[in-house]
C-alpha cells in the first residue's frame, strides 16, 4: 500500500530561482581569467553539481590541472563573484508558479523542506523572502554527499519527521531525480520529459503543478 504524502521536498536552483544565469557569469568570468571560452551549453552541466566538481569539469573543459589548494583559490573566488550578483536578487526572481504552490501546500498541510546542494541557500532565500515556507533546510553546509546520493533528501524527511515514502522530491536536475529515488521518494521533474525520464512525473514549472496533481503520483 502506497502511503499518503505528507512532505515536498525541493531544490532551489531552477526549482525556485533561477540562479544558473549568475552561476554561468561567474563560471564564464572565471573561465575567461584562465584563458578558455566557456559557453551557455557547457554550463548545462553544471545544474545540480556542486561548487567543487563544477570546478573540475570547468577545469577539464580548458584542458587544465590544478593541485587542491589552487582549486580551493579558483573556487571561492567565483564564489565572490556569484554571492555579489546573488545579494541583488528580489522576490521578482521567484521563477513563476513557485511562491502559490509553497502556499497551496502549506495551506494543505503538507510540510515543506529545501533540499538543495547549494552552501549560498540562505542569502537567496532570505532575499526572495521565501524562508517562512520552510519548515525544515537542508543544503551543501549541512551535507557531506552531493547528489545523486540521497543524503540531502534523507536528512530533509528526518528534519520533517516523516518517512522517505510520505516524500515527494521536486527537481530540475537528473542527479536530484535519482537522487529522490535513491532514497526512497516520489518524484516530479520540473523540465524537459526526455531529460528527466526517470521521474514519476514531469512540468514545464511549478506553474503547471497544483496539490491536486499530487494523486498522480500515488
Ligand atoms: C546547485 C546548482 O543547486 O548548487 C549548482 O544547481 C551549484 O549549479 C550547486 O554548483 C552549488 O552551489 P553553491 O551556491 O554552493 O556554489
Ligand atoms: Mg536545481
Amino acid at each position: 500500500m502506497t502511503l499518503p504524502l505528507k512532505a515536498c521536498l525541493f531544490d532551489l536552483d531552477g526549482v525556485l530561482v533561477d540562479t544558473a544565469k549568475y552561476h554561468y557569469l561567474a563560471w564564464r568570468r572565471l573561465a575567461e581569467e584562465l584563458g578558455f571560452p566557456f559557453t551557455q551549453e557547457d554550463n548545462e552541466r553544471l545544474k545540480g553539481v556542486s561548487r567543487m566538481a563544477s570546478l573540475d569539469i570547468l577545469l577539464s573543459i580548458g584542458g587544465m590541472t590544478l593541485a587542491p589548494d589552487e582549486k580551493e583559490a579558483l573556487a571561492a573566488k567565483k564564489n565572490g563573484w556569484y554571492v555579489e550578483m546573488i545579494s541583488r536578487m528580489d522576490e521578482s526572481e521567484i521563477l513563476p508558479g513557485a511562491l502559490d504552490f509553497l502556499k497551496a501546500c502549506r495551506e494543505a498541510g503538507l510540510k515543506v523542506a529545501l533540499g538543495s546542494a547549494s552552501k549560498n541557500s540562505s542569502i537567496i532565500l532570505t532575499n526572495t523572502g521565501l524562508t517562512p515556507y520552510f519548515d525544515a533546510i537542508i543544503d551543501g553546509t549541512k551535507t557531506q554527499a552531493a547528489k545523486p546520493d540521497p543524503e540531502v533528501f534523507l536528512l530533509g524527511a528526518e528534519a520533517l519527521g516523516v518517512s522517505p515514502a510520505e516524500c515527494v522530491v521536486f527537481e530540475d536536475a537528473e542527479a536530484g531525480i535519482e537522487a529522490a529515488r535513491r532514497g526512497g521518494m516520489r518524484s516530479v521533474g520540473i523540465g524537459s520529459p526526455t531529460i528527466l525520464n526517470k521521474a514519476d512525473l514531469v512540468v514545464p514549472s511549478l506553474g503547471a503543478m497544483t496539490v491536486g496533481r499530487l494523486a498522480e503520483l500515488t
